[in-house]
């Protein structure tokens, strides 16, 4: 790793403090760097609060202000050049005369792309550009998803018994994954903007599909129920976080619960994708069961999918998991007993440029 390549996974490492928390925009990180030492620090926290940049240049201590129009300001996407929430970062990069500012990608959103880059270079700033790219790219999955593709990020994530069953014949929901990986799952709905089960796991299982075990906001919570059979009593419906019924019958709006209308004239999560792409959505974990799980590897309207084996155990018969065999698989780790595999749809995220 060179020394640009350090200090800007830095900046990813900060980024992705963002997870959960600024969505839709992009998770970034911004490091300020002086004669190589670290004298800035910052990243994006909240949505609608500061830039990066601008944490980055405050946490500088007062008596190193001094340096700051000496040093390197890397950034691990191309700083705004328009009013949205808060004013554009070139204007303060601008005014603190930075003379060098490294990023790792270009920010592909309409306003920006490009436009960050060119107002550096007219004001005299020198510009380095792809610095640890790839990664970048990574890092925004979701937010490029949501800008290019029009839909949200889409995770598929089920657990699976050694022999591939996600449930027991019975239907009585199984217990598969362990405790410790059940905290991860948490986690993994802390960082997504929503959930989503289908209408037979919302009655068979009764999921509340909030952050329970791990810090953070709870996912929006979303369920299929087209003819709306689910009953009031269901966890999903307690009023504790928000959910929204994607259904054939009404719009309607209650204090934390929202009814979405679609109509057949499309696939159903085709539409459902449209429905949460409207709602400033930008990512959603599909928790089971396996008939919808199915439905989104048929269509290929998925980008990732994180698969927990539980090794040691066998079901013998039962409700089978959906196979991703054909899929690229890009990761894996072991909690003990479970396998946990993480697999990428190469069709669906080619556009983000990370191969
Ligand atoms: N191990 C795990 O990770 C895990 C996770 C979740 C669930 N589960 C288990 O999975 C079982 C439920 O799975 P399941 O396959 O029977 O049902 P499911 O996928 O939860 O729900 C399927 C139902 O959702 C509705 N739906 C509407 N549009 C759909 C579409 N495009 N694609 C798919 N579904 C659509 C349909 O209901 P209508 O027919 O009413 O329209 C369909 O019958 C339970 O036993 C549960 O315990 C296991």
């Amino acid at each position: 790793m060179n020394a640009d390549e350090h200090y800007m996974s830095r900046c990813l490492q900060l980024a992705t403090l963002g997870a959960g928390t600024v969505a839709p925009n992009p998770m970034v990180g911004a490091v300020l760097v002086y004669n190589g030492t670290i004298i800035g620090e910052g990243y994006h926290q909240k949505f609608g609060e500061a830039h990066a940049e601008i944490n980055c240049l405050a946490s500088v201590k007062e008596e190193d202000r001094k340096f700051i129009k000496n040093s390197v300001l890397y950034i691990s996407l191309e700083p705004c050049a328009h009013f949205g929430k808060t004013p554009p970062c070139v204007d303060s990069i601008i005014s603190n005369n930075i003379p060098h500012v490294v990023i790792a990608c270009r920010d592909r959103f309409e306003a920006v792309n490009g436009k960050g880059v060119q107002k550096l270079l007219s004001a005299g700033i020198k510009v380095t550009e792809q610095v640890l790219a790839s990664q970048a790219l990574q890092v925004n999955k979701r937010f490029f998803t949501f800008n290019e593709q029009k839909r949200p990020y889409v995770i598929l994530k089920w657990a699976q018994s050694k022999d591939g069953y996600i449930a027991a014949t019975n239907a009585a929901p199984a217990k598969i994954s362990n405790e410790i990986t059940d905290k991860l799952v948490h986690k993994w709905r802390s960082e997504e903007a929503a959930i989503l089960v289908g209408t037979q796991t919302a009655l068979v299982d009764n999921p509340s599909l909030t952050t329970r075990l791990w810090m953070g906001k709870n996912p929006v919570r979303i369920v299929i129920d087209l003819n709306l059979r689910l009953p009031a009593h269901l966890k999903l419906f307690d009023g504790r976080s928000k959910t929204i019924l994607i259904n054939l019958l009404k719009d309607d709006q209650k204090p934390n619960l929202q009814w979405v209308k679609i109509d057949l004239s499309k696939p159903v999560l085709t539409s459902l994708l449209e429905a949460l792409k409207n709602q400033g959505l930008s990512s959603l974990l599909v928790e089971g069961g396996a008939k919808l799980l199915q439905s989104f590897i048929q269509l290929g309207l998925w980008d990732e999918a994180r698969v927990i084996t539980n090794e040691a155990l066998q079901l013998h018969s039962g409700l089978r998991a959906p196979d991703l065999n054909n899929f690229r698989q890009f990761d894996e780790q072991k909690i003990l007993s479970d396998k946990i595999q993480l697999f990428q749809n190469l069709s669906s995220i080619h556009h983000l440029g990370i191969f």
